[in-house]
C-alpha cells in the first residue's frame, strides 16, 4: 500500500462523483468507497498489519483522502438537490402583473325584467312562474282561443304535437293560477315566451309580464289607473300614454298601451313605423268566457288582464333601435348598460 496508490484511489473517486446525476448514483458511490466493505474502508483497516512509520503516513493520507472524499459527496448532493429545487415551478411569481378580476353585470333584459316586477310587487301583486313548454289548452282554448280561431293566426309557434307547444304568451298563467286559487286574484308572471316572428322589433323568443287583478267591483278604471302608474313609474310622468281600442279574445273590452316613441319624440321614425307611437303590452277587462273555463262566476267577479314585452321596454328606455341587439351577445353593446 502506498501514499500513490490512495491518490490514485482518490482520484478515481472525484472523477465519479463529477458527472453524477442524482442522489442514488452518489450513495451507490459513497458505498463504493466508504462503505463497510469500501476501498478505503479496506484501506484503513488494514493498517494494523504496517509498520508503525509507514501506518502513520499511510494512515494520515487515507483518513484525509477520506474526509475529502465525504465533503465532495454531501457537496454533491446539495448541489444536486438545489438544481432540482430550481427546476421547479415558483409557488408564486410575485414578481407577474395581477390579473384584473372584470365585474359582471346583468343583460339588460334581465335588469328591465326585474325593474318592472318591482314596480307591480310594489303595486301589491305577487309573481308566479310557469312551464314555456305548454298545452294547448292553457294557451289558446281556456282563453278563449278555440281551434281555428283566426286569432291564433297571429300567435303561430313550435308545436311539438297538436296539444303540445312553446308558450306564444304569459297569458296562460292567468288561468293555471285561477284554476288553483279563489279571487281576489292579483299576480303577475314574468317569463319567456316564443312566436313565428322576426324582424327590427320582433323576436322569435322574447320576454312578457303578465298581470292579473279580479275580485269583486274591478272596473276598467283600474285597469288604466294600475297601467298609467307603471308607465309613469318606468319612463317617467311626462311621457304620453294612449290606450287604442283593440281586440283579444280573452278580453273585452280590450285596449293596447303606447307609449310616445322615446326615440324620435313622436315625430316619427323607423322604429315606430312612422307613427310616433310604440306598443308596450296588451290589456282588458277579463272576458266572461274565461271565467267560466276556470269556474269563476262572472256575474260576482270582473278582472282586468295586461301581457308587457320585455324588450320593447327596454328598447323604448335604452333607445336601442333594433330589438336583435338584445341576442347577439356583443359585449361592446352589453357593456353600454
Ligand atoms: C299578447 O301576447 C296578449 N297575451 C297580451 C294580453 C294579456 C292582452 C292579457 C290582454 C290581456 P300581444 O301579442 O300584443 O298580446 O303581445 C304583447 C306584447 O308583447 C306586445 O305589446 C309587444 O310589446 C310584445 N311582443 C309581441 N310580439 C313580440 C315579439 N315577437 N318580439 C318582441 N316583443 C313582442
Amino acid at each position: 500500500m502506498t501514499v500513490e496508490e490512495i491518490k490514485d484511489l482518490e482520484d478515481s473517486a472525484f472523477r465519479e462523483i463529477g458527472p453524477a446525476q442524482n442522489p442514488e448514483d452518489l450513495e451507490r458511490l459513497r458505498v463504493k468507497y466508504l462503505g463497510r466493505k469500501g476501498a478505503l474502508t479496506g484501506i484503513l483497516r488494514s493498517l494494523g498489519g504496517l509498520a508503525p512509520e509507514i501506518r502513520r503516513i499511510i494512515g494520515q493520507e487515507a483518513n484525509r483522502a477520506k474526509e475529502a472524499l465525504e465533503t465532495a459527496l454531501d457537496e454533491a448532493l446539495r448541489s444536486l438537490k438545489d438544481a432540482a429545487r430550481l427546476a421547479e415551478p415558483p409557488a408564486t411569481d410575485v414578481t407577474l402583473p395581477g390579473r384584473r378580476l372584470t365585474r359582471g353585470r346583468l343583460h339588460p333584459l334581465n335588469r328591465i325584467m326585474a325593474e318592472v316586477c318591482d314596480i307591480f310587487l310594489h303595486l301589491g301583486f305577487e309573481a308566479v312562474e310557469g312551464p314555456e313548454v305548454e298545452l294547448d289548452w292553457y294557451n289558446f282554448e281556456a282563453l278563449n282561443l278555440p281551434p281555428d280561431h283566426p286569432a291564433r293566426d297571429m300567435q303561430d309557434t313550435f308545436y311539438f304535437n297538436d296539444q303540445v307547444l312553446l308558450r306564444t304568451h304569459t297569458s296562460p298563467m292567468q288561468i293555471r293560477t285561477m284554476e288553483v286559487r279563489q279571487p281576489p286574484v292579483r299576480i303577475i308572471a314574468p317569463g319567456k315566451v316564443y312566436r313565428r316572428d322576426s324582424d327590427i322589433t320582433h323576436s322569435p323568443m322574447f320576454h312578457q309580464v303578465e298581470g292579473l287583478l279580479v275580485d269583486k267591483g274591478v272596473t276598467f278604471a283600474d285597469l288604466k289607473g294600475v297601467l298609467t302608474a307603471f308607465v309613469h313609474q318606468m319612463f317617467g310622468p311626462e311621457v304620453g300614454v294612449r290606450f287604442r281600442p283593440s281586440y283579444f279574445p280573452f278580453t273585452e273590452p280590450s285596449a293596447e298601451v303606447d307609449i310616445e316613441c322615446v326615440m324620435c319624440g313622436g315625430r316619427g321614425c323607423r322604429v315606430c313605423q312612422a307613427t310616433g307611437w310604440l306598443e308596450v303590452l296588451g290589456s282588458g277587462m277579463v272576458h266572461p268566457a274565461v271565467f267560466e273555463a276556470v269556474g269563476y262566476d262572472p256575474e260576482t267577479y270582473t278582472g282586468f288582464a295586461f301581457g308587457l314585452g320585455i324588450e320593447r321596454i327596454a328598447m323604448l328606455k335604452y333607445g336601442v333601435d333594433d330589438i336583435r341587439l338584445f341576442f347577439d351577445n356583443d359585449l361592446r353593446f352589453l357593456r353600454q348598460f
